[in-house]
Parts: C-alpha cells; structure tokens; sequence
C-alpha cells in the first residue's frame, strides 16, 4: 500500500546564495524526508522552486544596476547548482517566473475574487516623494509595533515573527534614500482572512501531529484575530492581476509564492508526461509535508490554507515541521554581515556528506542551535570518522587481509552476533520511525548507536587475535560486522547518500543503496563474494580548517 507524500519545501528567495541557516531549516530535512520515503516505496513529490518576484528581487537588482530578470535567472542557475553538489533531490526544482505559475496564480485569483474572498479598497500607502513611487514591503523598515525591535520590514518583523502591513511601522522610512515616506491612497484588493478564522482555528486544534511550537505558534496567532490582508502591490515585478484597470499593480509575492507548491506539482505531473497526476497529491487521499524556517510559519498554517479553504477540493497541509534557527558561532546568521556559511562556498571546498552529518545531529528542530566550525571538526574527526568511518576501515581490511577479500563464511552464529543482528534490525526500524515523524536528530541517533554497538561487538571478539587460534570464529565475527554495516548504509542513506552508495559498491554488491529501498537481510550478503580494495570514506581534519574558517566570517 504505497502511500503519496508531497514534500514542499519553502521558496528561496531569488536574491542571494543559500546558506547553512536556510540548509538546515528546510533542504536537508525535506531531502533525508524525501529519501526515505522513496526508499520505503512511497509516491513522493518533492517541490519547489525559486521565489523570483516581489521586493526582494527588485531591491537586488536596483542595488547592482541590472535587471530583476538577470538576478532571478543568476540565482535559478546557482540553485540548481547547490542542490546537485549537495545531493538534495528534488523532484522539480522551478521558480515562480513560469507562465504555468501566472496562470494557476491566476485562476486561484479570480476563483477567490467570484467567491467573494477577495474585494477591493483603497489603503494608505506609504510613498517616497523623492524615489516617485509607492514603497511596497521591503522598501520601508521601522520599529514593530509589536515587539518595538527595530528594522522590522514592511511585511514582517524578524524578531518576533509577526507579518506587517507598511503602515503598522513606527517611524517608518525609504530603505533606499532614508526619507520619511509620506501617506497615499492607493486601490488593492484585499484576501478576507476574517471569513476563514474559525474554520482555521477547528482544523489547526486538531492537528495533534503538529509539532507543539508550530501549533501553538498558530494558535496564538490565530486567536489573536485575523485581519483582511491587501493582495496587490504597486509594483512592475511579478505576476500580473487578471482584473481590467490594474495593469499598474502586481500580485503580491507571498499570495503567489505559495501557490507555487500547487503550481509546481502540476508542472512535474505535465514533464513526466501524466498531466492530471497532480490531482493525486492535491485532490486524491495524500500527505502533504511543508519544510520551512519558522520565520516562513503563519504563511503556511494560516495564508495558505485559508487560500485553499476558499478555492476549495484541495488538501490542506498534512505537517508543517518548521525548524527554528540555526545560530553560527553563538550569533545569529546575517547575510548582510557574512556571518553566514554559504553552500556553494562550503562545497568549493568540502564533500557534502560531512555537513549533511554534523547539521543532521544539531538539527534545530525543537530549539535553536549553534553549528561552529570547532563542532564541525569535533563531529567529523570524533564521530563520523572515529565511529563509523573507522569501523567500515577495520571489518574491510580484516576481510581483505585474512579472507582473500571476500565475503567470508559465519557458519552458525553464536549469541552475540545473533544479538547484534537484532539490534540492526531495530535500529533500521526506529530511524525510519523517527524520519517519518520528523524526528531527524533521533533518526540519526538511532543509526549511530548501531556503529557503536558494532564497534563494542569487534573490539569483545577481536577477530584479529582469534584469526590466528580460532579461524572459523574470526569468519564469524567479520560477517556479522559486514552485515551490520551492510544496515547502517541502508538506515544512514537518507543522512549521507554519497557515502552510503560508495559503501555499497565496497561490499561488493551491485545495484543501488536507493533502489534496493529501506530493505536489509542478513543473508544479503553472500560468503564468497569478492570485496574490492576498500577506500576510506570520511577524512579527518586538521584544527588548522578551524581557524582558517573562521577567519572568513563576517569579513
Ligand atoms: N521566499 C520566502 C523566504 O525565503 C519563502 C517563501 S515560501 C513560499 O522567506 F511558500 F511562500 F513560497
Ligand atoms: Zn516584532
């Protein structure tokens, strides 16, 4: 009974590189997700795509005199580029710049517009008399009037997390000439949240699957009533209204952005040549999965399923497991300051399986974390090397060294290798279990407590001194520890494709890690099979790579 299971993964703003916060927010859960799903047989779906409108873009562009097409289109290519380095699978990865977009933006536009969630009306805008252009968002920053911190945003406060219309800033200014906007009337249409507040409430107190911040998080916004929110910018970037006397106007970036998890399935259901195959994710019994930071939360507890409540016969948001924040060198990340690690950066120098490790086992899924390059280096050399690494190095060259570099014969088993075989097994059992209820830390855990063990196993035979008195128990030894590894490749390939698949071909053993699925049995691995000349997997490293990377933040 395989199941369908949309992976959604949140918009990367089309403005600057992805970085170690945005990594370990929302791409790599979404991917270690994704994979086991794949793996275990399910349909999966994996989307999402570049945010490529509103003011972000038009802000970047401005700044480095080119056009908002020449930035959207640089970062698109990086993109793609990072998720191919880093091994984050995505099942399409688009952007929002698509006529596919505009048309199902659209559609939800005009569907909303006749069932009455949408109305016009004219609100006070702010202007920039000397720019001669309205300051929609991100033009405008001020204090909140919720939290007083300042350098809140037009559209939403940093700090406390709460979205802002331009006008709720106090002492509002033009971010790009510093003045003091003066107060227009301007006409936009507005989405009527307050129709959808109860039925919002309902449905979010029945989520009990909800990670508790997240749920209360949307609780405690949603009783602190909605307000209609305007829909419609005065801007020349994004996606067009489909109403006679707005050509001026575009839709707002975060009304159309969300709309890509939608628009984006039916442009993968259209390229892999079955185009009513989106009907099955959106329409048909189906599990949806919104990976995000938790800045991006009220968008997808609230925005976005009042959205779908009023378009209706679409599936509301299974889990929304939002990750908070994850801090570098004890500060929080800052792409303005370059206190930040950027991908393309790392992998320019680095494989991508040590990071996916080290932010897998600090994950920020239930508080904030801190990743430093000590750590890194710390849970490289002591961890991943020391435990893993070395125990795959020792069973191989045991094997190659003492059994002609083969699979070697166990015979019968005695009771500890029957014991460590159990183990396995329940270990591979409870990082699926975790994976699939989001507990990615645990998932992780539970595999590297399988290296562990496996380690305490070799060193109690120690199958290098019985090779030379007891040969059959040596064989023993060495087979239960093959086939224990043969297990954590299989539970550590959704944490670290590259090497679990690399492992693979070192046991000999031909196919796939992925295409073989979330299968391990004992017998898998056959006496007599030729094992070829094993390479090490990870590397350690040198303390000097702290210093030298440290050196590079914030410079
Ligand atoms: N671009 C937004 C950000 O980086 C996220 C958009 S998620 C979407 O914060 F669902 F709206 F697309
Ligand atoms: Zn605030």
């Amino acid at each position: 009974m395989s199941e369908r299971i949309l992976v959604a993964v949140a918009w990367p703003y089309a403005n600057g590189s992805i970085h170690l916060g945005h990594t370990a927010g929302a791409y790599l859960p979404a991917d270690i997700f994704a994979r086991y799903h794949r793996m275990i047989g399910n349909e999966v779906a994996m989307v999402s795509g570049s945010d490529a409108h509103g003011t972000p873009v038009t802000i970047a562009a401005d700044q480095q005199g080119v056009t908002p097409e020449d930035i959207y289109s640089k970062f698109q290519a990086e993109f793609l580029d990072t998720w191919e380095r880093f091994n984050i699978s995505f099942d399409l990865f688009t952007t929002t710049h698509t006529q596919n977009h505009a048309e199902v933006t659209q559609d939800i536009f005009l569907r909303l517009l006749e069932k009455g969630y949408l109305y016009t009306d004219t609100m006070s805008q702010p202007y920039c008399i000397s720019d001669e252009r309205f300051l929609p968002d991100r033009y405008v920053e001020g204090t909140c009037p919720h939290c007083e911190s300042d350098g809140a945003r037009g559209d939403q406060c940093d700090n406390c997390g709460r979205t802002l219309d331009p006008e709720d800033l106090i002492g509002i200014r033009c971010r790009t000439c510093g003045s003091t906007p003066e107060i227009r009337e301007t006409e936009h249409f507005f989405l009527r949240l307050t129709a959808f507040e109860d039925q919002l409430l309902d449905w979010i107190r029945e989520q009990d699957h909800l990670r508790p911040s997240v749920r209360n998080f949307t609780i405690g916004y949603l009783e602190g009533g909605l307000r209609d929110r305007a829909i419609t910018r005065d801007l020349e970037w994004g996606v067009p209204v489909p109403v006679e006397g707005y050509e001026s106007k575009r839709i707002y970036v975060w009304f159309e952005a969300v709309i890509g998890y939608l628009s984006a399935t039916k442009e993968w259901a259209e390229r892999s040549g079955k185009p009513d195959k989106w009907k099955e994710f959106w329409q048909d019994e189906s599990r949806s999965y919104y990976f995000m930071g938790k800045d991006n939360i009220p968008f997808h507890t609230v925005i976005w399923p009042a959205m779908l409540l009023g378009y209706g016969d679409l599936n509301l948001p299974y889990n929304v497991p939002a990750n908070e924040y994850m801090n570098l060198e004890d500060r929080k990340l800052s792409t303005s300051r370059n206190w930040a690690v950027w991908m393309p950066d790392y992998l320019d120098r680095y494989e991508p399986d040590p990071l996916r490790y080290v932010i897998s086992a600090m994950m920020p899924e239930s508080s904030d974390s801190d990743f430093s390059w000590t750590e890194y280096v710390r849970r490289n050399n002591d961890e991943l090397v020391a435990t893993y690494g070395n125990l795959i190095h020792r069973t191989l060259t045991m094997a190659g060294r003492n059994f002609d570099r083969a699979v070697p014969d166990p015979g019968s088993l005695d009771d500890e290798s029957v014991a460590l075989l159990d183990f396995a097994r329940e270990a591979l059992n409870e990082t699926g279990r975790n994976i699939s209820d989001c507990r990615f830390r645990n998932g992780l855990q539970s595999a590297m407590r399988l290296a562990q063990s496996t380690n305490r196993y070799l060193d109690a035979k120690a199958p290098w001194q019985a090779v030379k008195t007891d040969r059959a128990d040596a064989a023993r030894t060495i087979w239960t520890s093959l086939t224990a590894i043969n297990c954590l490749k299989v539970a550590l390939y959704p944490y670290m494709p590259t090497s679990s698949e690399k492992l693979h071909t070192m046991l000999g053993l031909d196919g796939t890690v992925e295409t073989r699925g979330w299968n391990w049995e004992p017998n898998d691995l056959k006496p007599g099979i030729p094992l070829p000349r094993p390479k090490p997997l990870f590397r350690k490293f040198d303390e000097s790579l702290i210093e030298e990377e440290t050196a590079r933040l914030g410079s």
